[in-house]
């Protein structure tokens, strides 16, 4: 007998050859219609049997590995199945290369691996990215990790990398380059664009939605993978990148963040074209429980487990809090290895988040974050 429903599509979870087997109900009654479709999607089988010959069917499927699916996920369009099986077939030989970026050049830019750096699932895409060229614009909010993980790439390969900020005081002189005096000489001094173009430097610009519409226009032309910088200012002189050269950027409140921009006084919307041109990667707090391995990778012995998880939970519901717009400022990473550094030392975590928190936000987030404080550890 048939106990539960037995419509739906039948798949074999590690066999992408086997094909689908669709269970549907026949036109005539107590009937049911199976088809077998190969992943070129021709239908193999198709027909009609009763409740006892199906029955013997699911059992041989299920003893063949086959799993069900969803029925009114699956039934009218098996085709989503074979999709996904090609697309497993013809993406998973790309796993193999996932850490294979040639080395850089090395030199005095390289920044320093931090050995509590925990590469997670996001890394994966962003390195192969980087080995085919692409621009990549990572989007999250302050302290997700952002930068950190571009660094913490460069750090591994060995190459160097130029940051610029565009919320601050980056003139197009900065970015571009620019004449001045020098021994009675005019000389050009290039800028960090042309610089990390020629050689062969990776460019991190920092905060680009708070970018000025000339630097934006300067950027847009070295987009292109090969994309090459005329330098107006020095007579149309053309800089062609360097193979090593890449270009990243980080911002807090575009395309999938811009529901954000309010919590972010300043930043400009960035319009579909200059997006088109970039990877864009959501990155968003790591989860509590990659945060507390951070910790125990920051601290060591000097932290217990327990102690790591009651921290990364209170973060989590401080940037809770911010989301929800009841906290003005947001919780980053960095904020709480600090205040961790700091109780360590002191032994009393509320003192610790003086200097480490309070007296970073507003007195209203102080009392906010106090009270998350004290309904996670006892003061
Ligand atoms: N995966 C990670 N492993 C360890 N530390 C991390 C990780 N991601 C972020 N951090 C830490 O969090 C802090 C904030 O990261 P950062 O890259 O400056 O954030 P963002 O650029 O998004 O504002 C840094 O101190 C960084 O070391
Ligand atoms: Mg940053």
């Amino acid at each position: 007998m048939l106990t539960e429903t037995p419509l739906g599509t039948y798949i074999h979870p590690v066999d992408s050859t086997a094909g689908a087997w669709t269970v549907t109900h026949a036109d005539r009654p107590h009937m049911y219609r199976i088809v077998h479709r190969l992943p070129d999607g021709v239908a193999r089988v198709d027909t009609l049997v009763d409740p006892d010959n199906l029955e013997s069917k699911l059992q041989k499927w299920a003893r063949e590995g086959f799993v069900r699916h969803v029925p009114e996920e699956t039934d009218a369009r098996p085709e989503r199945h074979r999709f996904m099986q090609a697309l497993k077939r013809v993406s998973k030989d790309t796993e193999a290369i996932a850490f294979s970026l040639p080395n850089g050049a090395g030199g005095p830019l390289v920044p320093a691996v931090d050995p509590a750096y925990l590469f997670t699932s996001r890394t994966h895409n962003v390195l192969l990215d980087i080995g085919e060229n692409r621009r990549i614009l990572l989007v999250g909010h302050t302290g997700t990790g952002k930068t950190s993980l571009i660094e913490q790439i460069a750090a591994q390969t060995n190459q160097g990398v130029l940051r610029s900020n565009m919320n601050g005081q980056t003139t197009v002189g900065d970015f571009v380059g620019f004449w001045t005096v020098k021994g009675g000489e005019t000389i050009w001094i290039d800028g960090v664009l042309p610089t990390a173009m020629r050689e062969g430097l990776w460019l991190i610009i920092d905060e680009v939605d708070f970018a000025e519409p000339a630097i934006l226009a300067v950027l847009t032309a070295v987009l292109e993978p090969n994309g090459r910088l005329l330098l107006k200012e020095k007579g149309n002189e053309i800089v062609a990148p360097h193979a090593s050269f890449r270009l990243f950027a980080t911002a807090n409140a575009v395309g999938a963040m811009s529901q954000y921009r309010h919590l972010y006084q300043g930043a400009n919307v960035m319009n579909e074209a200059f997006l088109d041109r970039w990877r864009v990667y959501q990155i968003d707090y790591m989860p509590p429980a990659d945060e507390a391995r951070v910790l125990m990778r920051r601290f060591g012995d000097r932290l217990t487990d327990d102690m790591a998880t009651t921290l990364a939970a209170i973060a989590a519901d401080c940037r809770e809090a911010f989301v929800r717009e009841d906290l003005s400022s947001a919780f980053s990473t960095r904020r709480l290895i600090d205040w961790t550094d700091l109780m360590l030392r002191t032994g009393d975590p509320e003192s610790a988040a003086g200097p480490t928190i309070y007296a970073k936000v507003t007195a209203e987030d102080a009392a906010l974050i106090r009270g998350i404080i004290a309904r996670h550890i006892a003061l």
